[in-house]
């Protein structure tokens, strides 16, 4: 088991936006955590990634108790994510956004960089080529040179997607990925998504669009910061609870 939380929940003040959510997750599987908005989706982002503290329950990961961890140390221990709402380095280039974010994961000292010392330099070649093999696997390297402003949205989403990966994530969970996307860049984007996975990492996703379905191997359903449902795709598919409860009725 790669992820665990144990009685998961989250007040804030009054209101209380996770309750009791027991979530598990093994080495290289796609968990699709899906629910409307509103639902606690990012909440439980920000609660795995230690920017929130929950009001109970535990977070294991990787067989370690990490409920009270700050987000550096858990992205040092190889948890990764994107953002729903993408922030990009909007002046800097494609390539420029991707060695940065390689830094979040320093593997020299401030001395070093500062000193410019060759192990710096040899590092900084490491980066680079990181950088390019990244860009290639999620299929940007025709738009290395251009400044993240002047993507289009679905080529800016996925670099947020290469930015996660650079921090060369364990665990990597993408916040909405799809959010915005035209279908074309929905298929595009499943097709590198399964491919980050067959390459090693884990992943959990959290999406409204119910296309992501098809990608993810178990699916687990949230609304109002309840579990409603936890199964295959198909299952979920099927399901007359979650139809009501999250499609208002709408089968897809
Ligand atoms: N810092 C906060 N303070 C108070 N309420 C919050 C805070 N963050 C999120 N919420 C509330 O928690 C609920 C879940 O939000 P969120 O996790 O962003 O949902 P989702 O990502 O599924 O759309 C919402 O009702 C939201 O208004
Ligand atoms: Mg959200």
């Amino acid at each position: 088991m790669l992820l665990e939380t144990i009685s998961l929940t989250k007040r804030f003040g009054g209101l209380t936006v996770m309750n009791d959510i027991n979530l598990t997750l093994s080495e290289g599987e796609i968990l699709g955590l899906i629910g409307p908005n509103g639902a606690g989706k990012s909440t439980f982002f920000n609660l795995v990634t230690g920017v929130l503290a929950p009001t109970s329950g535990k977070i294991i990961y990787n067989g370690r108790d990490i409920t009270y961890t700050k987000p550096h140390r858990a992205a040092a221990m190889g948890i990764g994510r994107s953002f729903q709402l993408n922030p990009l380095f909007g002046d800097f280039t494609v390539f420029e956004n991707v060695t940065a974010a390689h830094y979040l994961h320093p593997k020299s000292s401030v001395l070093d960089v500062y000193f410019n010392t060759k192990r710096y330099r040899n590092n900084e070649k490491h980066i680079e080529k990181s950088a390019d093999h990244i860009l290639d696997m999620l299929g940007l390297s025709g738009v290395r040179n251009e400044l993240a402003k002047n993507l289009p949205h679905g080529y800016q989403k996925i670099l947020g997607v290469a930015r996660a990966v650079a921090t060369q994530p364990k665990l990597l969970m993408l916040d909405e990925p799809l959010g915005g996307m035209n279908p074309e860049e929905i298929s595009f984007s499943i097709n590198i998504i399964r491919r980050l996975r067959d390459s090693g990492m884990t992943v959990l996703i959290v999406e409204h669009n119910m296309q992501i379905l098809d990608l993810c191997d178990r699916v687990f359903v949230i609304s109002f910061g309840e579990k409603i449902f936890e199964g295959s795709p198909e299952e979920v598919r099927n399901d007359e609870n979650v139809i009501k409860t999250y499609l208002g009725g709408v089968t897809v």
